[in-house]
């Protein structure tokens, strides 16, 4: 038996500092927000800095997906 879990959950908080969730990174992301104008706007990476690596690892997810299209190699 095999659970489903997802493993990024849309509603997680990336930035525990400002409260941003994932799914609102990835709107933002879809309005064609870099993460310079996403840290602006969110108030993301503004704090304690320690959301970096995800946010920029998440932005370079949804910028792959969206060049390979559905291709999920996980
Ligand atoms: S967790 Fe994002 S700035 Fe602290």
């Amino acid at each position: 038996m095999m659970e489903t879990k997802p493993a990024c959950p849309e509603n997680e908080i990336m930035c525990h500092c400002s409260g941003t969730k994932r799914d609102h990174i990835q709107s933002l992301f879809e309005q064609g927000m870099d993460i310079h104008a996403i840290s602006r706007w969110t108030g993301a990476l503004s704090g304690c800095g320690g959301c970096e690596w995800d946010i920029a690892d998440y932005l370079k997810e949804l910028v792959a997906q969206r060049a390979g299209g559905s291709n999920n190699s996980k």
